[in-house]
């Protein structure tokens, strides 16, 4: 693990591997070990890059809402510093309305994009709410109460009886994030502005990967992207949930890797 000073806070990242970059950015409220089994099959051939998020991991936290620029702003800043110019740019969930941002912001340092059980849409108003609430309730009593509201939303009911490793994993990730953390990110996902009408104008290369059993970020929510982006292509993994890399490693690995290969020729 490495640490760079950006924007004014340690992010913590792992760099490792050779080739064309890619950078993959984690959901919340978890962090960069998240993508474990896909940096082991890609370092054979390309630079994988795992940052901690704001807030997440073993990066720092900084006071107010951690909104989807500025940690667009920090993943820019830690590609400065690595002299990485451009790189094929993936992100599940929050990590992909943080790619998305990106792209928006730093169009020509994006090869191509990889959007992971995520979506364009802003939330409603009653997800802000619900956004609010979940805050205020991780400051006064920790992230116990996270880990179990959200873990059978991340993985499917088969995965959560009977891969408990995986739920162990994940469980671990959650209560390793501080609420302040945890806090500042659902402030700064419930601010995104809606990006569907700017789907339509992304021409870097996309895939769009999508649990089949995803009820956070539906398949619809990924067909909707599908339509609007131009030539994107849309694999979705059965026997997955939201955390689709993570229970379904081997099929996830293989769309990307199939994706990565057939843009590089
Ligand atoms: C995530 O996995 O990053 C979150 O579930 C995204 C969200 O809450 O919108």
């Amino acid at each position: 693990m490495s640490k760079v000073t950006v924007n004014g806070i340690e992010l913590a990242y792992e760099d490792v591997g050779t080739g064309h970059p890619v950078v993959l950015l984690h959901g919340y409220p978890l962090d960069r070990s998240m993508w474990s089994n896909q940096v082991a099959a890609l370092k054979q051939t390309h630079r994988v890059i795992t940052p901690d998020l704001r807030g997440h991991g073993e990066s720092a936290i900084a006071a107010g809402a951690a909104t989807m620029q500025q940690m667009a702003s920090d993943v820019a800043g830690l590609l400065q510093a690595l002299d990485i110019s451009r790189a094929t740019l993936g992100g599940l969930s929050m990590g992909g309305y943080v790619a998305l941002a990106f792209y928006r912001l730093f169009q020509l340092r994006v090869r191509s994009l990889v959007l992971v059980d995520t979506r364009a849409q802003e939330d409603t108003e009653e997800a802000k709410t619900n956004r609010a609430i979940q805050a205020e309730r991780a400051l006064q009593q920790g992230m116990e109460f996270i880990a179990e509201s959200m873990l059978p939303k991340l993985l499917t009911p088969e995965s959560v009886t009977k891969k408990p490793e995986l739920v162990r994993q994940v469980r671990e990730m959650i209560l390793r994030t501080t609420p302040q953390g945890a806090a500042a990110a659902l402030q700064g996902m419930a601010q995104r502005e809606d990006q569907t009408l700017y789907l339509s104008r992304i021409i870097a290369p996309t895939l769009i990967i999508v649990g089949q059993s995803d009820s956070l970020t539906p398949v619809e929510d990924a067909e909707l992207m599908h339509r609007q982006i131009g030539g994107s292509r849309l694999e979705i993994i059965e026997g997955a949930a939201h955390l689709s890399n993570m229970e379904q490693p081997e099929e996830f690995n293989r769309v990307l890797t199939t994706f990565l290969h057939d843009l590089e020729g």
